[in-house]
């Protein structure tokens, strides 16, 4: 049987969330139509996180309930608190992620908390999730390395992603939030996060500043992870890593899946009409 690998869009939201010129609602949403025609099965849409912080995503409500939604595709969206999860609820988002990061310096100037105020302040929402039967899924920033602290230590995004897994994430996503992850700076968050949870828990999230995303998924499929998160159009990055490009492609992901043998279930087509459209949503240079 042909091993699958399932692939976690994140154009919408990480891609679109920097942009310096506002995006039109309908474009977003356009997006979000093309992206549900490729094969993917999980889209995260957007976030409901205070406009004040990401002004680009203020109109998270009138996205998510303006996409045209197909059977078996999951549409996702961030919530950092409660007031986010009520949002996303009243949107009708399938499934909501919580994000820490295994950094202070990181967790201060995205979500305005020490990462210890973070996992509390996840806690009512991560009930919220299990009460209303929403599926939670976990972010940890700066895997290796973070804008405001340098490198991180392994046993610190190890803890993290653990604390997420018991406030009960199905699938932590580790976060390479710079791009500046390198085999042997991966290899050894790898080996502490694995002592902690099963690979079958993990998902890589890889900015391709570094142009090293691709090969930090070859050594993290060899190592058993099966879900990546990647920007169609390779288009991102995050208003509070500065100088971090975006997510590495979709589709340079799901070329290297396809060459290796892995199943997708995505239609290279499809997701490059997707790919020109994202791209053309881009704030000129
Ligand atoms: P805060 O200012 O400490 O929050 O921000 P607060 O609870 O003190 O509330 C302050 C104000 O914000 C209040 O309004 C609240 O109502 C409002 P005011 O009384 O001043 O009028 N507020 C909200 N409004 C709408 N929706 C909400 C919400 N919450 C509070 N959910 C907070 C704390 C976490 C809210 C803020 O820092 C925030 O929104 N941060 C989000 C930053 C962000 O979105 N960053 C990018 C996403 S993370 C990322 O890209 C990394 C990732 O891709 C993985 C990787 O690459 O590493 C996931
Ligand atoms: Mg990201």
């Amino acid at each position: 049987m042909t091993d699958h690998v399932t692939i976690y869009e994140m154009a919408p939201r990480d891609g679109l969330q920097d942009e310096k010129q506002p995006v039109a609602a309908a474009d977003k949403v356009k997006l979000v139509n093309l992206l549900s025609t490729t094969g993917l099965k999980k889209i995260e849409v957007t976030s409901f996180v205070d406009p004040k912080w990401v002004p680009q995503m203020a109109d998270a409500a009138e996205v998510m309930t303006g996409i045209d939604r197909t059977e078996g595709i999951t549409y996702a969206a961030l919530t950092p608190n409660l007031r986010g999860f009520t949002r996303a609820i009243e949107a009708k988002a399938d499934e909501v992620a919580i994000f820490a990061s295994a950094s202070e310096g990181f967790s201060q100037r995205n979500i305005n908390c020490s990462i210890a105020e973070s996992l509390e302040r996840f806690k009512p929402v991560a009930e919220a999730a299990r009460a209303a039967g929403i599926p939670l899924r976990g972010y940890v920033s700066c895997i290796t390395d973070c804008p405001y602290d340098g490198p991180t230590p392994p046993a610190q995004v190890a803890f993290v992603a653990k604390a997420l897994a018991n406030l009960g994430c199905y699938e932590i996503s580790l976060g390479d939030t710079l791009g500046h992850g390198v085999t042997e700076t991966m290899s050894k968050m790898l080996d502490a996060v694995f002592a902690e949870l099963p690979a079958t828990q993990l998902a890589g999230h890889y900015h391709d500043t570094g142009g090293n995303a691709l090969s930090n998924i070859a050594l993290s499929l060899d190592r058993g992870v099966r879900t990546f998160d990647a920007s169609t159009g390779g288009v991102g990055g995050c208003p509070y890593a500065p100088g971090a490009t975006g997510n590495v492609a979709t589709e340079a992901v799901v070329a290297l899946l396809h060459a290796q043998g892995f199943d997708t279930g995505i239609d290279p087509d499809a997701l490059a009409k997707a790919a020109t459209f994202a791209k053309t949503l881009r704030t000129p240079q």
